[in-house]
């Protein structure tokens, strides 16, 4: 039953799962996270670098675009305590929840395609329990815009996701980034989108995806506590020799609707690419959007 003083949401049929949310340390409720003043001090670093494991799924044929475990770990570790509850609204295959089992915390994970969400499953499974406070990560099925049904309001501590970087992966991969000899790939000339679902952000231009991705957000706010953060993990778009300027609209739109932007941190990929081709040279300078991303770290203000 829908108390009086309840927020008038658009989803009405709720489906709320079982989960824990608090905190199980013994660190002061003042504190963000468990974390040492040495690793707070690293974080505080804008530009971040991290390394693949051999736990980490590259092979594009089953999934094209994950990010390594390391990356949802240090966020989950500079911005929550143990026990509590962190919400990957575009799971993929699992990566975040991987992070969260790993670190004793409690997540929850969104995708659209089932697929990837049974390779979740499975990628979970294989993950030891080492915490005696045991936790749950529960990868769902279904379109993001659809959370609210699952969670509670002030559940979630800390959101870290990475969308479809708009339609960046919705065209036949050319490997420009690549020295020639290399660009003929077994991908090359392949589009790797990760559905045609209507509904997949993948599918969407970037101003269009700005704003159905703010959408989704919007519905997410009341569920992450407030002051606590939500990190975008995403990159611009070059098409026909124009920059498209995604992380700009994404700010732009996730603000309207009611979200603070806190800090802008880079993830430099510079460690993970090598044997680069040269193009635009000499008359159009581009920079290579593979050496690095944008992690932008937002806050619910209140
Ligand atoms: C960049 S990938 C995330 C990969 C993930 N970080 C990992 O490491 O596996 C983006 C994901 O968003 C999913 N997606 C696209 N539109 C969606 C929507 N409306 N709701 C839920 N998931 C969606 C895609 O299926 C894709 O797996």
């Amino acid at each position: 039953m829908k108390k009086v003083n309840e927020p008038a949401l658009h989803y009405e049929a709720k489906n709320y799962i079982e989960i824990s949310y608090k905190k199980t340390c013994d660190c002061p409720d003042s504190y963000l996270s468990c974390i040492s003043p040495k690793e707070w001090v690293k974080g505080q670093v804008a530009i971040w670098e991290f390394y693949y494991e051999k736990r980490d799924i590259r092979d594009k044929d089953i999934h094209p675009a994950v990010f390594p475990i390391a990356l949802p770990k240090k966020c989950i570790e500079l911005l929550t305590h143990k026990g509590e509850l962190v919400l990957d609204p575009f799971v993929g295959i699992g990566t975040t929840l991987i992070a969260a089992k790993d670190t004793g915390r409690n997540a929850v994970g969104f995708d659209l395609n089932p697929k990837y969400i049974e390779f979740a499953k499975k990628r979970l499974e294989e993950v030891p329990e080492i915490f005696e406070n045991k936790t749950k990560q529960i990868a769902i099925c279904d379109d993001a815009l659809n959370i609210p049904k699952y969670l509670k309001e002030n559940t979630v501590s800390l959101i870290v996701t990475s969308p479809p970087y708009a339609t960046l992966l919705l065209r036949e991969r050319k490997n420009k980034s690549l020295r020639c000899d290399l660009r003929k790939n077994k991908y090359y000339k392949k589009i790797q989108q990760y559905s045609f679902n209507p509904r997949d952000l993948g599918t969407m231009p970037p101003k269009e995806f700005a704003k159905a991705l703010a959408e989704i957000f919007k519905g997410i706010l009341p569920i992450l506590r407030p002051k606590r953060h939500c990190i975008i993990n995403l990159n611009d778009l070059w098409e026909n020799n124009k920059r498209y300027a995604t992380h700009c609209y994404v700010i732009e739109e996730m603000e309207k609707v009611g979200y603070e932007l806190r800090n802008i941190i880079i993830w430099d990929k510079r460690n993970l690419v090598n044997l680069v081709g040269i193009y635009g040279y000499p008359s159009n300078y581009i920079t290579l959007s593979t050496t690095f991303e944008y992690l932008l770290d937002f806050w619910r203000p209140k």
